[in-house]
């Protein structure tokens, strides 16, 4: 039995919960029209009312829900917890879609305990939602329970052969981090069947747990970028690996497919 107080599956009806309340909630600003709020990092880091509206939101509820858990969040949201679980959110993740109106931004909420190797934060996802508003799907998983989309278990493509593969990335913020982002697709490109840059990292997890991409990679995501959709792909099937294999998957990378491909994947991108 796990030291924790709750069953990784009714942590996960928490999380979905919430994440279609918001997720209805962010889509409905977004009709009204959506103006940048602030830049962070950089001039295209941004962030708007939506962003913070939404991370209260799951906050307040979250709180409601799970008062002595601890709560983690992209817009700010740091709140220590006494129960061994604490929930890792991005209210909006894919906020540059938001802005455009391009309809692959999700919420992404998870409950992660601690563990010191499994990922780059030291902390391990045991349920989690992804939710995209636009087409209502519901990505979900639970530790042990396999992978939904919208209530039905997903599988990935099982693709061991990069020449055919599509490949979903992203980029950072960072003019350092883009240039090499580039140099590493201008690299992978002649190599697969092609490239994807969907905008949101959240959902590029849940889009190789259900076969939409045969696989991904990043450098440079946080904890709220794939608390939950790693779960949800390790729960469909998939394999994540690090940059080296004594390293945790997180910041700096992350790759993501099948186990007969992820290796090769790696390979590649760093040039090794
Ligand atoms: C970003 C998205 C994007 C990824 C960036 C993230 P945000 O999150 O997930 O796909 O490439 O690294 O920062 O800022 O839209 O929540
Ligand atoms: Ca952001
Ligand atoms: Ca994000
Ligand atoms: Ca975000």
């Amino acid at each position: 039995q796990p030291a924790y107080d709750a069953s990784p599956e009714s942590l996960a009806l928490i999380a979905t919960t919430i994440a279609r309340t918001v997720g209805a909630r962010i889509h409905e600003l977004r009709a009204r029209g959506v103006d940048v709020a602030a830049a962070k990092s950089s001039a295209v880091d941004i962030v708007t009312e939506a962003d913070r509206e939404a991370e209260r939101i799951i906050t307040e509820a979250l709180r409601e829900a799970r008062p002595n858990d601890g709560v983690v969040g992209e817009e700010g949201t740091g709140i220590e917890g006494t129960t061994g679980i604490t929930w890792v959110v991005d209210p909006i993740d894919g906020t540059v879609n938001y802005l455009y109106n391009l309809p692959m931004y999700t919420v992404s909420i998870a409950a992660t305990v601690a563990d010191a190797t499994a990922y780059a934060d030291g902390r391990r996802a045991i349920a989690g939602a992804v939710y995209n508003p636009s087409s209502d799907e519901m990505f979900e998983a639970f530790e042990g329970g396999g992978a939904r989309l919208n209530g039905s278990p997903i599988t990935p493509t099982g693709n061991t052969d990069l020449a055919t593969s599509l490949v979903a990335t992203g980029f950072g913020y960072t003019v350092e981090r883009r240039t090499m982002q580039g140099e590493i697709a201008h690299r992978l490109l002649p190599q697969v069947r092609d490239i994807r840059r969907l905008g949101s990292a959240a959902n590029d997890l849940c889009m190789v747990a259900c076969g939409r991409v045969d696989a991904y990679y990043e450098i440079g995501l946080q904890p709220w970028d794939y608390a939950a959709g790693v779960l949800i792909a390790t729960e469909a099937g998939v394999t994540i690996i690090g940059a080296h294999d004594n390293q945790a998957p997180g910041e700096p990378f992350m790759f993501v497919g099948d186990a007969g491909l992820v290796h090769t994947l790696r390979t590649q991108v760093l040039g090794a």
